[in-house]
């Protein structure tokens, strides 16, 4: 599996705290691979994103973007921000604009796309984004999952090489969540490698097809979601829930599941359940 960025054993503090918020951090993300970033609060995914992008540069250890160690020179990190794109947990650290579509439009610009390819890219994911009705309006109009759908367009839209998403179904009602997923899964089919930090194991479990789990600033398991959730105990230990379709799973008799792979999805369940109880 190769790794489009990984970290080497990197140690940061944010200044004036003792504690490493990051602890000789060692893990790697798949390339062209949707990855789910699980942790409890202040286990550091955050403080890891900040990193790859160059915002935040580790007291120790080395970050690789495509094998190469970040030198952190401006034209470098100029670039790097062009290559990765990263949603932060916070709309509001994010948005600066004044109008939904002059944001959308601006990070186009910037890379130099023709204006009408400009305006045709930006309405069309203002629509996938469900806030076509918003273009115009003032940013600071908006509610908290509008001003995240906002930032989430913002950062879509550029389709950068690896797409870092801090916690994109925080504030998302239920169809803005399932439209947000059907974008990720159009960007993730062009090849584009997918990171989502998530307190949601359900949608960890049915999206992703990596798993790393953080707690102390360090990656305490790394697997497929078949691997990381059959470890209840461990799961539990780290403060995580088991994902309610694979709960609902394990409880119906051994004898009925033999043989079958666990289902990640409500319809699959539905079949499954159909053929264990035939
Ligand atoms: N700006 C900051 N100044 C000082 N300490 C910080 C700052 N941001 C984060 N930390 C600390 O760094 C550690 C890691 O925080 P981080 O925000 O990366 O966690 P997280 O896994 O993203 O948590 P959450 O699930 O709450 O978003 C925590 O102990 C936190 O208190
Ligand atoms: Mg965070």
């Amino acid at each position: 599996m190769n790794s489009i960025l990984e970290t080497l054993d990197i140690s940061f503090s944010y200044p004036g705290t003792k504690a490493n918020a990051l602890n000789k951090l060692k893990l790697a993300i798949p390339e062209g691979k949707r990855t789910a970033l699980c942790g409890h609060n202040g286990s550091g995914k955050s403080t890891l994103f900040l990193h790859a992008i160059g915002i935040h540069s580790p007291a120790s250890g080395q970050v690789l973007w495509n094998n190469t160690p970040l030198t952190y020179n401006r034209k470098e990190l100029k670039q790097l921000r062009q290559d990765i794109g990263l949603v932060f947990q916070d709309p509001e650290q994010q948005l600066i604009l004044n109008t939904p579509y002059e944001d959308v439009t601006y990070g186009l610009r910037n890379a130099g796309i023709p204006e009408p390819e400009i305006k045709l890219r930006a309405e069309a994911i203002l629509r996938t984004m469900r806030i076509e009705h918003l273009a115009h309006t003032p940013i600071h109009h908006l509610s908290l999952g509008q001003k995240k759908r906002v930032a989430l367009a913002g950062v879509l839209v550029l389709e950068p090489k690896l797409l870092l998403l801090d916690e994109p179904t925080a504030y998302l009602d239920r169809i803005s969540e399932q439209q947000l997923i059907e974008e990720l899964d159009r960007i993730h089919r062009r090849g584009i490698t997918l990171v989502m930090a998530t307190h949601d194991m359900n949608l960890a479990y049915a999206w992703a097809d990596w798993i790393l789990v953080l707690d102390q600033g360090q990656c305490v398991m790394a697997g497929t979601p078949a691997e990381i959730f059959s470890n209840t105990q461990a799961i539990q230990s780290l403060g995580l829930d088991k994902p309610m379709l694979l709960d609902l799973w394990e409880a119906l008799p051994e004898t009925s599941r033999q043989g079958r792979t666990a289902p990640r999805n409500v319809e699959d369940f539905k079949i499954l359940l159909q053929e264990c109880l035939a």
